[in-house]
């Protein structure tokens, strides 16, 4: 091929305007760039992380080692995933959110970021507007526009407890709007919407005529006797628009296993198969076997880690109130703490004026070495989330550096 050739079929781009413009998820980010300054050797304390610090539970490891030593596991299976784990997950469904669903609605993906992607894939057409609750997860947006939906945002502050309103989603719908993305327990900000809440959404979305996306990863984990509340079950009234997401991450301490799912009705579930099905077929079977372990088994895993968790939530909310400037709301449930930092920027700290919480947080991990992610992230400046799935030790550590370094902050 002669240069001329070449240099007239070279393509104007080398990466498609859909791809480049996702952003890198800030949450990773965080977590590589404290993890890199651990290596090199600097005492980083890391509250970046969403993960629980507790080792995946002995059974379900077993399960996972037994199936490793079976060569029918060394195959392709199916790409709606194994049928004893979608069959135990519908029993599961049932247990936790009272929903019941056939094993044939479940869609097994790798981790509940796949089913995510795929949901909004599945059910968005090129300017369909998803309501999506702000502050809101990180991923939700990106997989929204790569699906050609447009994420419409609805802000609430700490002042409504991070929970948005039926006036405020009203004030937000349009003809375009297709669905409306709920998640209670939150991630970033730990908010969980009460029962009557949960119902008044859901029959606002059934009144509407929206599908309801609804993520429930963080079931599991509430505290102070606030009950987690299905909005499935709350608001019978969807009918058959209505997508759960959930997987074993969370709960059981498998982030690293990748095993998650969606439920839908059966229609959207096949053809999320389909697209599955080319693009990365079965989840591993020993991911999916110990899966299986997990949602077939007990919850006192969970119940235990709830305990160091609760323990761990009570200790950073009431230190991050000690810091003048800083507001943090008590959560409710996952294992974080969104605390509200307004109040501290255009103030002098270290030697600077950070105007934003992606420079407070910039600067809090070059000076005081400990990792939190901005608001940014999430939605709108001027707050940080913090994990508190670390250990006890490093947690003291990490926010008695915080209190240090923030509380020096001078007018
Ligand atoms: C709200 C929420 N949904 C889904 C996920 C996806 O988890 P995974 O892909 O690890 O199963 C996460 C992980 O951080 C999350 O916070």
């Amino acid at each position: 091929m002669s240069a001329e050739l070449t240099a007239d079929h070279v393509p104007a781009r080398r990466v498609s305007a859909r791809i480049a413009a996702i952003a890198e998820s800030a949450t990773l980010a965080v977590d590589a760039k404290a993890k890199a300054l651990k290596a090199a050797g600097r005492p980083v304390i890391g509250f970046g992380a969403g993960e629980p610090d507790f080792p995946t539970p002995d059974y379900i490891v077993e399960a996972a080692v037994a199936a490793a030593r079976q060569p029918k596991f060394h195959r392709y299976s199916p790409a709606a995933g194994l049928p004893e784990l979608r069959s135990a997950i519908a029993e599961k469904t049932m247990r936790d959110s009272g929903y019941a669903v056939d094993a044939s609605q479940v869609l097994v993906t790798n981790g509940g970021k796949q089913a995510v992607y795929e949901s909004f894939a599945t059910l968005l057409d090129p300017g369909d507007e998803v309501i999506v609750p702000s502050p809101f997860w990180t991923t939700y947006p990106e997989a929204i526009r790569l699906a050609g939906g447009v994420p419409v945002e609805v802000f609430a502050g700490p002042e409504q407890g991070y929970m948005v309103t039926v006036e405020q989603l009203e004030a937000a719908v349009t003809p375009r709007t297709k669905v409306l993305l709920f998640v209670s327990p939150s991630n970033p900000t730990g908010a969980v919407y009460s029962p009557e809440q949960t119902r008044e959404i859901g029959l606002w979305a059934a009144s509407k005529g929206l599908w309801v996306i609804t993520d429930e990863i963080y079931e599991h984990l509430t505290y102070d006797g606030v009950p987690f509340t299905s909005i499935a079950t709350a608001a019978p009234e969807l009918g058959d628009r209505l997508v759960i997401l959930n997987g074993v991450a969370k709960t059981y301490a498998m982030t690293g296993w990748r095993v998650g799912w969606m439920i839908a009705p059966l229609d959207v579930t096949k053809a999320a198969t389909n697209m599955q099905s080319h693009a990365t077929s079965n989840v591993a079977n020993v991911s999916q076997m110990a899966a299986l372990a997990a949602v077939a088994g007990p919850l006192t895993a969970v119940d235990e880690m709830k305990v160091a968790f609760d323990r761990r939530r009570k200790a950073m909310v009431s230190a991050l109130n000690a810091i003048d400037g800083v507001e943090c709301p008590t959560p409710h449930g996952a294992f974080y703490a969104y605390a509200d930092v307004r109040g501290l920027l255009g103030r002098e700290i270290g030697g600077i004026r950070p105007a934003t919480s992606a420079e407070l947080a910039a600067l809090i991990l070059d000076k005081a070495e400990v990792a939190v992610v901005p608001g940014e992230a999430f939605g709108p400046s001027g707050y940080l989330r913090l994990s508190y799935a670390l250990g006890d030790d490093d947690l003291a550590v990490g926010v008695a550096r915080l209190q240090e370094f923030l509380g020096s902050a001078k007018a």
